[in-house]
């Protein structure tokens, strides 16, 4: 394989992952990467590591530009196993100089590897390193994506190393954002914000404000996964300034689950008079698409019209998982509205619109709920809930 220098004496040596469908619930459908970097100067520095078992890839690729043993630094920006997985191999055959990371990150080394001996370098926010000739300046980005994670600024390269953050799960042969279509790297950019880093969008919105007021002036960022933005790092940077401000479009997704049809009947009423009154509207049944698909979706609609039967005086267990997953991510300033069949009890669509208010949606409706099988003037009835959601959504100002 070619090697990828990105910047004079700076490498991608990482792996990718064809395989992987899934990475903790998110459906990993297209892959990863696990991306770390090999600088060489009169010191050599490897940023990041890859998961565990591509280990032996990441020291085949960094053997074809030099003997690994002669790294003298490792940089562990975060600890999370897709990344730190090959360390203690690594520590092994490198035995290097010095281990770079957050107070965080080597407590969660320690307490990953169990290995108090190694040689820790613990470094402050906005510390300024010298790695032999080259300068590295960390910075500490809080829960992008675990406590521990950090960012590294090479200003003589103008390079910034982001560890996860401005990534997506996306394994390609290519390396950097122009080689890639557009619109799929986009879209995996989008999906990996809405399931990882939406729960974290204020600390986003804070590390941006950040890089502003430091004068960072960088042409690549170079993330952990996926590609390296070289032609266009701003296109990644606006979106995760639009995305963490919660700035969305009149979309609407209709995502429900049934049992016999009757919600099934009334989900499509109810996108029909979303769609009739001119929005973006998309209608998942629950059983059929992944959480993280209709989540990344979601990422961008201002509106979600939930629909269950009831059973067992419970929505079903796949809206149970569904808003289990969504509550976790906080989704902000969204309008939401409930609906459903039931047979006797009908708690379905109260429980829903009470899991909606938890998650501070703006309720649209009071709900929807029909015993047994939607006639005719239930289903008028539907498609005008559908104009009413479409309604509140147009009106919803952004604040
Ligand atoms: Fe790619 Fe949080 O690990």
């Amino acid at each position: 394989m070619k090697l990828v220098e990105l910047k004079k004496g700076i490498y991608w040596v990482g792996a990718v992952d064809w395989n992987i469908r899934d990475f903790h619930g998110y459906s990993t459908w297209e892959g990863t990467t696990y991306n770390s970097y090999l600088m060489v100067g009169d010191k050599i520095t490897l940023f990041d590591g890859v998961k565990n078992e591509y280990t032996d890839t990441l020291i085949a690729r960094i053997s074809e530009i030099i003997d690994p043993s002669k790294i003298d630094y490792l940089v562990v920006n975060h600890v999370e196993p897709d990344h730190s997985g090959a360390i203690p191999q690594l520590v092994e055959i490198i035995k290097p100089e010095k281990i770079f990371c957050s107070d965080m990150g080597q407590k969660a080394l320690a307490g990953h590897y169990h290995y108090s001996e190694w040689p820790y370098q613990v470094v402050k926010s906005g510390e300024e390193v010298m790695l032999g000739n080259r300068k590295v300046i960390f910075q500490e980005a809080r829960m992008l994506h675990w406590p521990d994670s950090m960012l590294a600024y090479l200003p003589d390269e103008k390079l910034l190393i982001s560890n996860d953050a401005f990534g997506e799960h996306l394994a390609t042969v290519e390396r950097f954002d122009d080689e890639v279509d557009n619109s799929r790297l986009m879209g995996q950019a989008a999906k990996y914000y809405a399931n990882i880093l939406w729960p974290y969008s204020p600390l986003v919105q804070k590390i941006i404000k950040t890089v502003v007021d430091l004068k960072w002036d960088f042409d690549m960022i170079a993330p952990d996964h996926g590609v390296i933005w070289r032609k266009n790092p701003g296109q990644i940077i606006s979106a995760y300034a639009k995305w963490s401000d919660c700035q969305a479009g009149n979309r609407v997704l209709v995502v429900y689950e049934s049992m016999w049809k009757s919600t099934e009947k009334m989900a499509a009423q109810i996108t029909h008079g979303l769609a009739d009154a001119g929005l973006d509207v998309r209608q998942y049944r629950l059983e059929l698409n992944h959480r993280s698909d209709i989540i990344a979706d979601f990422l961008e609609a201002r509106g979600l019209v939930l629909g269950s039967p009831t059973l067992n005086n419970q929505f079903m267990p796949q809206m149970a998982d569904f808003l289990s997953y969504l509550r976790g991510l906080k989704p902000g300033k969204k309008i939401g509205a409930a609906f459903g069949s039931y047979g006797w009890s009908g708690e379905a669509v109260r429980q829903m619109n009470e899991c909606l208010e938890n998650m501070n949606f703006q309720l649209a409706d009071q709900g929807l709920r029909h015993q047994w099988v939607p006639t005719r003037e239930v289903l008028r009835s539907c498609y005008e809930l559908g104009g009413r959601v479409a309604q509140e959504v147009k009106n919803y100002r952004f604040e």
